[in-house]
């Protein structure tokens, strides 16, 4: 046995594999299975020990908006020999006629196409004597999970992936879960009611807030700016009681035909119940809701469509005018909280290129009506990870080609 293996005591050690804002997919995961026992995180993975062997991954992973795969760690190894071993002994084990792999290196930085391509060859040739076998990789770069997901390799336990963690030793795992990326899309674009003019959240981004907001909980959501009904949608199938309002009433149609459209193809319980109506977010009042949330989770108005970054005239135009919505949603909406309340919002920002405008003095004027910005991190993971928000407490949502970028907060009031 090699020196490295693990005994049954480490077997709980589980690699999640990040998605491309991997700091906010990281606030989200912190925030659902807490921070404890997090015993390494890079840009594209972060790995958790946990007490007992994880009950259900995929419906853990079906949850989180912001992991790609969900690994179990079978080997903890010092060199790329054993990597090799371990790899080639599991996929024996694991051996059903033909033989279909993937692997996936992390954290291997300049060494990574050099280091796939030898992995791969000689995983494959420590394979032959058994039958046919083949890999799914292109011989410089990692599989697609969708493919992986496509090929059930995480059903056969042969989508491995290696870490190579900080002080030079190699975990290696094999994916229990990966994303449901058809389950996805199929929200995102077959519902009936879509707004692309007022921008509607993408379904991850729309969980990813959700477990910010409510960690591991079920709770009362309320989005007082619910548009299509994103954040509606992704919290019904979450589990929690959401409630939804908006000044258009185009928007409240579009937010009950979705809600209706997911009752009838996803198991989310009675979706006539759900309170969803037109309402301005800067006038509403308690009496307006059928019951107290405990907590808001919303995208505010985005400004105007825009198809490129505007003039600083306009652009000043339109964030007062942003700006005036949300204080004025936040102050109508500090009597309806309560002390433990989070608000988990998304702002706009504008992009030109390379250079980004925010939403300039949004932060004083919240804190002036009497709400902090919370941590999205504790300051212990913080300093441990060397991990940090935005200046203003804020994570990025953004591609390099959009024009309206989105701004995650987390408000809490001020105690
Ligand atoms: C970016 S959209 C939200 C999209 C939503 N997250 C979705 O995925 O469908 C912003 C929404 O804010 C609404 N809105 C603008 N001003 C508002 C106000 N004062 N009160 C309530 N809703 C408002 C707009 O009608 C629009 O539907």
């Amino acid at each position: 046995m090699l020196s490295g293996y693990f005994n049954s005591l480490h077997m709980n050690k589980y690699i999640f594999v990040l998605g491309r804002k991997w700091k906010l997919c990281a606030a989200e995961l912190i925030a659902v299975l807490g921070a404890d026992n997090v015993t390494d995180l890079s840009q594209e993975i972060l790995v958790k020990d946990f007490a007992h062997e994880l009950e259900d991954p995929q419906a853990l992973l079906d949850g989180l908006g912001g992991t790609i795969k969900i690994a179990q760690v079978f080997a903890k190894v010092n060199n790329l020999d054993e990597v090799q071993k371990v790899v080639v002994d599991h996929l024996k084990e694991n051996r059903d006629g033909k033989l279909i792999f993937a692997l996936g290196l992390y954290n291997f930085a300049h060494t990574y196409k050099i280091d796939l391509r030898n992995l791969l060859k000689n995983v494959k040739n420590g394979l032959r004597d058994g039958g046919k076998v083949r890999f799914l990789n292109s011989p410089t770069s990692n599989v697609k999970s969708a493919v992986a997901r496509m090929e059930k390799l995480d059903l056969n336990g042969t989508d491995i992936s290696v870490f190579r963690t900080e002080n030079g030793k190699y975990l290696v795992a094999h994916s229990v879960a990966i994303q449901d990326f058809k389950q996805y899309s199929l929200r995102d674009y077959d519902r009936p009611g879509r707004d692309a003019k007022s921008g509607m959240l993408p379904p991850k981004l729309a969980q990813i807030m959700i477990n910010l907001a409510c960690g591991s909980e079920k709770c009362k959501v309320y989005d007082p700016f619910c548009g299509s009904g994103t954040v509606l949608m992704e919290g019904a199938l979450l589990g929690h009681k959401m409630t939804g309002s908006d000044i258009s009433e185009k928007a409240i149609i579009d937010s009950r035909k979705n809600i209706d459209w997911l009752a009838e193809n996803f198991e989310i319980g009675d979706a006539s119940k759900m309170q969803i109506f037109v309402k301005d977010a800067t006038r509403i009042e308690s009496k307006d809701l059928d019951e107290k949330p405990d907590h808001i989770v919303c995208e505010t108005y985005l400004g105007p469509p825009v198809s490129k970054c505007p003039l600083p005239k306009t652009m000043e135009i339109d964030f007062k005018e942003i700006q005036a919505i949300i204080i004025g949603a936040l102050r109508a909406l500090k009597p309806i909280l309560n002390a433990k309340s989070n608000v988990v919002m998304v702002v706009p920002f504008y992009r030109d290129g390379g250079k980004r405008y925010f939403l300039e003095n949004l932060v004083e004027k919240i804190k002036e009506l009497g709400y902090d910005v919370a941590d999205l991190f504790p300051e212990e993971f913080e300093k441990t990870f060397e991990i940090t928000c935005t200046r203003r407490g804020s994570l990025t949502y953004d591609r390099t080609d959009q024009t309206v970028g989105r701004e995650i907060f987390r408000f809490v009031l001020k105690n």
